[in-house]
């Protein structure tokens, strides 16, 4: 079976079946620029080297450049016989200039080649989420100055707990995606590791310059060790988890703001160019877009899973196995990146429904806390503090009012120190005024921070 690369100690053809089963063309078809770019940078090092002519070097070059424009135009015809993109192409060349087409996979095998290209792809891929996530944080930051001032009830559990900034809200969502940043340029730094010239798993005898092809293609550093190399993912692994936590981040955040949305809250009005409706309620305007992206976050999460599964028990070194870890990495990015980009017009275009929010904002006992710490203040121990205030709360619940709306009698009867002045605790404004710790959402500080990203993320 001359037609395949590897043919020559077949006696027979592949089984139709097998080509079909085996194939990665259908998806890593999507690898091909990475593919052409590799093949060149070490055709260039072969011929430098000297184990390729320079007119060798050329014709591949060449031949391998105009494959490219072909399958960009969408002229390139994939086989499925040919198994996948690397075998695709380099049939391809030795269709067009021959004998010396057969001379580019000196010294190399599609291990290391499969891996570079990889390697090149998701570098790419993390290198697009940078900018995206860089756009979701500029529209949380941009809203910080158009909801100036508003004060939303912060929660634990679910259940109403202290008053805090809307901008403190979002700048919580910008912190988590410049982990999610910091995150993949990490993760870059060890997929940016040239594994080209492991070869199949223990190297070549063909003096090849690993060091000039990784200058080429701007990898940072040559894998150190070709065992390892061929049978190393992790750096798709990392990738993916990464991807799995914005994934995550983006999860919360959809469910918060359906919440928000929602009449029991009313908080929040979503940009109807991301809602739709119902076929049969017609009042309905639902969350679809923040639905499918906390749903979509399961098909991330999934991908490392299989992933996770797919390398936990093999050997050393290359195992076909490893083919399928491509869609799960594409799926993974294309989902995240979908997400990404709806995310940020939709943080932008979406309003807070400010007087729904201001008219409730006095339930739930939000500066109770606030309060209790007024208290220690004054020189009252935290553990009395807490039940002092604790039971001022339970009184004010049995009459359905606020703490501000307690007599000062009933301060006083268990915090005798008190006067008039506690009534200007009290209150979500003041309550907001009152917080002094580093992170907090004192005002000031939450003014310094938008002032701080708005500069880091270019937006002045
Ligand atoms: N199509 C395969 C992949 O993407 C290449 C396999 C190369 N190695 C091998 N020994 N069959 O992983």
């Amino acid at each position: 079976n001359q037609a395949k690369p590897w043919g020559g100690v077949f006696d027979g053809a592949t089984d139709a079946r097998v080509e079909a089963f085996s194939e990665s063309v259908s998806y890593d078809r999507r690898m091909y620029q990475q593919d052409i770019r590799g093949s060149v940078a070490h055709a260039t090092m072969l011929a430098a080297v000297g184990v390729l002519t320079d007119d060798e070097k050329n014709q591949i070059i060449e031949g391998l450049t105009q494959i490219g424009w072909e399958i960009a135009a969408g002229r390139f015809e994939f086989k499925q016989e040919l198994e996948d993109v690397h075998m695709n192409i380099e049939r391809a060349l030795v269709d067009r200039i021959g004998d010396v087409g057969r001379k580019l996979h000196t010294g190399r095998s599609r291990n290391d080649q499969v891996s570079t290209d990889f390697r090149m792809w998701v570098r790419e891929a993390i290198d697009g989420f940078d900018l995206l996530l860089a756009d979701l944080q500029r529209a949380f930051v941009g809203r910080a100055a158009q909801d100036e001032g508003v004060i939303l009830p912060g929660y634990t559990h679910l259940q109403r707990a202290q008053p805090v900034l809307a901008a403190h809200y979002w700048l919580a969502y910008v912190e988590k995606y410049q982990r999610d940043r910091d995150r993949l340029a990490d993760c870059r730094r060890r997929v940016n590791q040239l594994p080209l010239g492991t070869a199949a798993m223990a190297g070549t005898t063909i003096p090849i310059d690993r060091q000039m092809v990784a200058d080429d293609l701007q990898f940072e550093g040559l894998v150190a060790n070709s065992l390892d190399s061929s049978s190393d993912r992790d750096f798709a692994i990392e990738y993916v988890s990464a991807l799995s936590l914005i994934a995550v981040h983006l999860s919360g955040w959809a469910e918060e703001w359906i919440l928000w949305s929602t009449t029991e809250f009313n908080f929040l009005k979503l940009p109807q160019a991301f809602c739709t409706g119902s076929s049969i309620m017609p009042q309905k305007i639902n969350p679809d877009v923040l639905e499918l992206t906390r749903g979509k976050s399961a098909r991330v999460i999934g991908s490392l899973q299989s992933l996770l599964v797919l390398t936990k028990g093999l050997p050393l070194a290359y195992n076909r196995d490893l083919q399928e870890d491509k869609e799960r990495v594409f799926d993974a990015t294309d989902t995240v990146r979908m997400c990404l980009e709806l995310a940020a017009p939709l943080v932008a275009g979406a309003e807070l429904k400010r007087e729904s929010i201001a008219e409730r904002l006095d339930r739930g006992y939000l500066d109770a806390t606030t309060f209790m710490e007024h208290l220690i203040h004054l020189g009252v121990p935290q553990r009395t503090a807490h039940g002092i205030v604790g039971k001022l709360v339970g009184a004010a619940m049995k009459e359905g009012v606020r703490l501000a709306d307690l007599p000062l009698a009933a301060y006083q009867e268990d915090c005798p120190q008190l006067d008039e002045s506690l009534y200007d605790v009290l209150g979500v404004e003041q309550a907001v005024k009152a917080f002094r710790s580093v992170g907090s959402t004192r005002p000031e500080f939450v003014a310094q921070q938008v002032a701080a990203w708005r500069e880091r993320l270019g937006m002045n």
